[in-house]
């Protein structure tokens, strides 16, 4: 397999005035083409850390991360943000999404192609599978947090993206929700032959993955 993803020795440090906190110590892992990796473990020991620095949000400490074979740590902000727009599907436990847009809005945006009939179509078909038919107009502060977390994952999953990283997707959903939004990525990642990163406390999910990686306290155990 090949690898798309490899981080190597990857240290990271937050400084908070004379508080130095050392969050990731020293973790060397590989995401492999269409490989669904699970990354789980307490809270606090540095999960969303991990997906943070994978997606070019945070830089690390020290230590090199590269995407197919190019090291991304090099990378000025605009390259990430190019790098992100290409490669990654991002959903985050926030969900950032952009408050003076609508869902349906939202969604569309992540084409590109921004409010052209086309994308709007397509940002429609998939709210509509994710049961948002009817507030595909609403804005983000008249949604549920629910609402809000299936807007979230259908704008990073409508451009299929080549990595997607998800952090606690579908924590804030009912059972019913859960599994729609569960479907819906692991259907994307398998049929596109996608990679997934999935960090999650949901065991049963983490087992559907390809590779269960435990992170304790910085390290991987
Ligand atoms: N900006 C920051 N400055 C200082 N410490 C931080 C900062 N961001 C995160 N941390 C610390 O880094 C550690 C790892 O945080 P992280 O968010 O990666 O944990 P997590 O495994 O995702 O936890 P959870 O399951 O609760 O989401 C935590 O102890 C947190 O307090
Ligand atoms: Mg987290």
């Amino acid at each position: 397999m090949n690898s798309l993803l490899r981080f190597s020795n990857i240290h990271l440090q937050y400084q908070n005035g004379t508080l130095l906190t050392e969050v990731i110590k020293g973790i060397d892992f590989t995401i492999h083409q269409n490989e669904k990796l699970a990354i789980v473990g307490k809270s606090g020991s540095g999960k969303t850390s991990l997906l943070m620095l994978m997606a070019g949000l945070e830089k690390p400490t020290s230590g090199i991360i590269t995407y197919n074979d190019q090291d991304i740590t090099t990378y000025t902000e605009d390259q990430l943000t190019e790098y992100r727009k290409k490669n990654i599907g991002i959903v985050f436990q926030s969900f950032y999404l952009i408050p003076n847009y609508t869902a349906l809005e939202n969604v569309a945006l992540s084409l590109e192609i921004n409010f052209q009939k086309d994308a709007l179509s397509k940002a429609k078909e998939i709210l509509v599978d994710l049961g948002l038919e009817d507030r595909l107009n609403h804005f983000p502060s008249q949604l549920s947090g629910g609402e809000q977390q299936r807007v979230a994952i259908a704008r990073a999953m409508i451009k299929k993206p080549e990595l997607i990283l998800a952090d606690e997707p579908t924590g804030n959903l009912d059972d019913e929700n859960t599994e729609v939004i569960t479907e819906l990525i692991f259907n994307i990642a398998t049929k596109y032959q996608k990679s997934l990163c999935l960090v999650t406390h949901d065991t049963d999910l983490a087992k559907r993955c390809d590779r269960i990686m435990t992170i304790e306290n910085g390290t991987v155990v």
